[in-house]
């Protein structure tokens, strides 16, 4: 089921959110509904609070993006409760965006490469290590579990540009290509 994508000015974007009991009923259709509803918006990434559930699940899919990123090819991963082990020194820029910020994309550095331990769909525990660009997407995503979103780590200057584009997204004053909320 596609499910309205919370926007910016919703609260639930801004909490931390809580972990993920594993009985939890209708977990596996959560995510599967989550699924969906990246797909149907075109997105790369989803975390459950921009469905509006306080949840720490994230869904990231690379698997359109190998015309730019072939190593990206099988990169497809549904992360519950996952934990950052360890981040490199290194940092990497990339322009990101959101589908709960849409129509903006904007440049952000993080850390290049990231080891997070997380229970897979199949409820195994798995750690692992991401770099790249499949990097860029998880750490975008385990940020929506921190209330954080990417628009939080712009320079001062391009928050200021992306101000008026930010209040119109607040009061609802734009045309979504998908159901919101
Ligand atoms: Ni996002």
């Amino acid at each position: 089921m596609i499910l309205p994508i919370y926007v910016y000015g919703q609260p639930v974007l801004r909490e931390i959110a809580k972990p993920v009991d594993l009985n939890m009923e209708g977990l596996d259709q959560l995510i599967s509904d989550m699924y969906e509803t990246m797909k149907n918006a075109d997105g790369v990434g989803i975390a459950a609070p921009q469905v509006g559930k306080s949840l720490r699940i994230v869904i990231v899919d690379g698997t359109d993006l190998t015309e730019d990123y072939p190593e990206l090819k099988d990169f497809k991963r549904i992360m519950i409760n996952p934990e950052i082990v360890e981040k490199s020194e290194e940092t990497a820029e990339y322009s990101e965006g959101c589908l709960s910020v849409p129509d903006i994309n904007c440049n952000v550095t993080r850390p290049k490469s990231i080891t997070v331990k997380y229970i897979n769909e199949k409820r195994e525990t798995v750690t692992e290590k991401f770099d790249g660009f499949g990097c860029r997407m998880v750490e975008h995503e385990l940020d929506h579990l921190e209330g954080h979103m990417f628009i939080d780590r712009v320079s001062q200057i391009r928050r200021k540009l992306i101000g008026g584009k930010l209040r119109k997204l607040e009061t609802r004053n734009f045309r979504p290509r998908y159901k919101i909320k």
